[in-house]
């Protein structure tokens, strides 16, 4: 089956190495594909200077079908690099999952990695309080197992320009590299100096008349067993309604994914990988700036035209002929401030040299403050930028592998049961809208995809899109019993109309049902009390045992759900003693963190024990399990 975002997975990876010659592995593990354009950019490098090197870029679940293997395959290893993503609350990136719990769990290994020497560079955001907590693990536990740091973890942070850490870092790794891969007769010498090359596609264009093309839309695996991000699966849109009153001037939407015959399976508590649309007039403008037709037929390809392959930099295709109309709704990242490498590419392809320049300097180091104020501070989108340089139309080839990242899917926590919605997928989604500080309106893509969606119940000719499931350890206790708390305001409260879904159907069943608490919140009753019927009823059927609400903007003081907590504080460490699991969803940043503090609070002030003890007995909960965070 082909796989969306390709990696080495047909290639040979058993390569021979010839003798004089050093294997060199880049492992990614990445989500939106900034680690693997990373590793694919340290590959080159260390290909052009180093000519003993024989370097091969690796995706972390690619290298092995099991754990065995991944023992086995690492246990050759001599020079490897590691270039892993952060996600959520402290999480691998899909493709690192496997690959991460199995090299950091049980390990009793001992130093079994001797042979090997290594550099990580982590990818996360400072923002979130798990601050690259896979790259620094990874690192760690290499060094426990016996292998050679070369270079001190590098901690890229995507909340200030994740780019110049990587250039730091990699500043950092060539005189190590010098030392082990240039040969004794030039020892003192320095490897080469490098520019990087633009990647470029070559690109063919197709008559539409002649060439007949399918709408292949990542869509490739259906009707397989399983789906993941590479291998989404098509489905309808079946219900589309917006949750928030009419005197709400904001939107949530309440999105219904219908997953009858599909062979799509979930748990409550999982989450949904969905890839969006562009808007039209997103679409539109970006054709506009690139000069070209949007009904432009047109396929990318990875070879020359004689076959031999075009470099290693360039981003895994998408599936093609397909119109330019198509490929910039569902492959290209329009509203993002671009990457340096993005701006190199547009200096590069810029007719009028004032505006080559001015490309040049931000993405420069001398750039460093105005590429993070002009572009970044003030959230200016490709689309922008290519405005305000009207001269920089790169070709097809050169936009789609450098200039646009890949639009990446998005991830929402189900808001349904399959026991109650086996053939739906629900989703609840906040619209996000607002101006940006250069006055424009930041539409974002998914949810105003969400917004637009066309539902089944309203036309045949209804919106679909490609999804997959991701699964969460975000589950209800297995012994329906104990007790629950959970807090999610907003859209936070998602996966927890899944698990009163699921307790419904459980009652109905005839099981026992231990206590539920609900936190909610949101600004007001009559604007954004989501569900609200909903949540009666789960009341009244004693479903949910107490619902308790913060307003934040009805009286005259913001009331938030940990407020509320504080409120029942007695009530709320009784239940967590006699065994209640906590659960917390929403945003990482402000609320989640807000919680974690007042959850501190409420140990230290019911324990009556210091903070360090406090904290303790917070760990020794989320040790066991029973203090779980589904955050953003
Ligand atoms: P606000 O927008 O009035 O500040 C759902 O978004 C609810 O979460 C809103 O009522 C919002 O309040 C509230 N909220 C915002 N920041 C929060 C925080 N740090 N902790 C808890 N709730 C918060």
């Amino acid at each position: 089956v082909p796989k969306f975002s390709s990696s080495n997975k047909d290639e040979d990876d058993e390569v021979e190495v010839d003798s004089g010659k050093t294997k060199v592995s880049v492992f990614f593990g990445t989500q939106t594909g900034t680690a693997e354009g990373f590793a694919k950019a340290l590959a080159d490098e260390i290909k052009a200077r180093y000519e003993k090197a024989v370097v091969k870029v690796i995706d972390l679940d690619d290298y092995a079908a099991d754990d065995d293997q991944y023992e086995e395959k690492l246990k050759k290893e001599t020079l490897a690099f590691f270039m892993v993503a952060t996600y959520g609350d402290g999480e691998p990136t899909d493709n690192a999952a496997r690959f991460y719990k199995w090299f950091t769990e049980g390990n009793d290994r001992g130093a079994w990695l001797q042979q090997l020497r290594y550099g990580v560079f982590g990818l996360g955001n400072r923002q979130y309080e798990h601050f690259n907590k896979i790259g620094n693990v990874v690192d760690e536990q290499l060094s426990e197992q016996g292998a050679k740091r070369l270079i001190p973890v590098g901690l890229g942070d995507d909340d200030q320009c994740i780019e110049d850490d990587f250039s730091a870092w990699r500043e950092q790794l060539w005189p190590e590299l010098d030392q082990l891969l240039l040969d004794g007769d030039d020892a003192n010498a320095v490897s080469t100096p490098y520019t990087a090359v633009i990647p470029e596609y070559r690109v063919v264009i197709h008559d539409p008349i002649v060439t007949s093309y399918e709408d292949n839309y990542l869509n490739m695996a259906n009707g397989t067993a399983s789906f993941d991000i590479q291998h989404p699966c098509r489905v309808n849109v079946a219900v589309e309604k917006e949750l928030h009153k009419p005197e709400s001037d904001r939107s949530c939407i309440h999105l219904e994914f219908d997953i009858s015959g599909t062979g799509i399976t979930y748990e409550t508590g999982d989450h949904v990988g969905v890839y969006a649309e562009n808007c039209d007039e997103t679409v539109e403008e970006a054709g506009k700036l690139l000069g070209q037709p949007l009904d432009l037929l047109f396929s990318i390809h990875t070879d020359n035209d004689d076959g031999t392959p075009l470099g290693s930099s360039l981003p895994p295709p998408f599936p093609g002929p397909c119109t330019l109309r198509a490929a910039l709704a569902r492959y290209a990242d329009l509203l993002n401030p671009p990457r340096k490498a993005a701006l190199i590419a547009l200096a590069a392809h810029a007719v009028e040299p004032n505006e080559a320049e001015r490309l040049k300097f931000l993405s420069s180091p001398q750039g460093k403050d105005d590429y993070s104020k002009w572009v970044v501070g003030s959230q200016r989108s490709l689309l922008e930028i290519m405005a305000e340089f009207p001269s920089a139309k790169p070709p097809l080839g050169v936009f789609f592998a450098a200039v646009a990242p890949r639009l990446p899917s998005r991830y929402y926590s189900i808001s349904s049961s399959p026991r109650f919605a086996p053939n739906r997928v629900h989703v609840t989604c906040a619209l996000v809208y607002g101006p940006t500080p250069t006055g424009r309106i930041h539409k974002g893509v998914c949810s105003t995809w969400m917004k637009n969606a066309v539902p089944l119940e309203k036309s045949r000719n209804c919106s679909w899109a490609p999804i997959f499931i991701r699964q969460s350890n975000f589950k209800l206790p297995a012994d329906h019993s104990t007790p629950i708390i959970m807090v999610g305001p907003g859209t936070g409260f998602a996966p927890f109309r899944g698990f009163l879904q699921e307790r419904m159907a459980l009652k109905e069943e005839g099981v026992q049902l231990g206590p539920a608490l609900l936190f909610f919140g949101c600004r007001n009753r009559r604007m954004d009390f989501i569900y609200e019927d909903e949540l009666n009823n789960f009341v009244e059927q004693g479903v949910l045992s107490e619902l308790i609400v913060a307003f934040s903007r009805e009286g005259p003081q913001k009331e938030y759900v940990q407020h509320k907590m504080m409120d029942q504080a007695a009530h709320f460490w009784s239940l967590v003693s006699q065994g209640a699991y906590l659960y917390v969803c929403g945003d990482a940043k402000g609320m989640a963190r807000d919680v974690h503090r007042t959850l501190h609070t409420i140990v230290q002030e019911q324990e009556n024990v210091e903070p360090s003890k406090a904290e303790a007995i917070v760990k020794k909960l989320q040790m066991e399990g029973r203090y779980l965070r589904d955050v953003w």
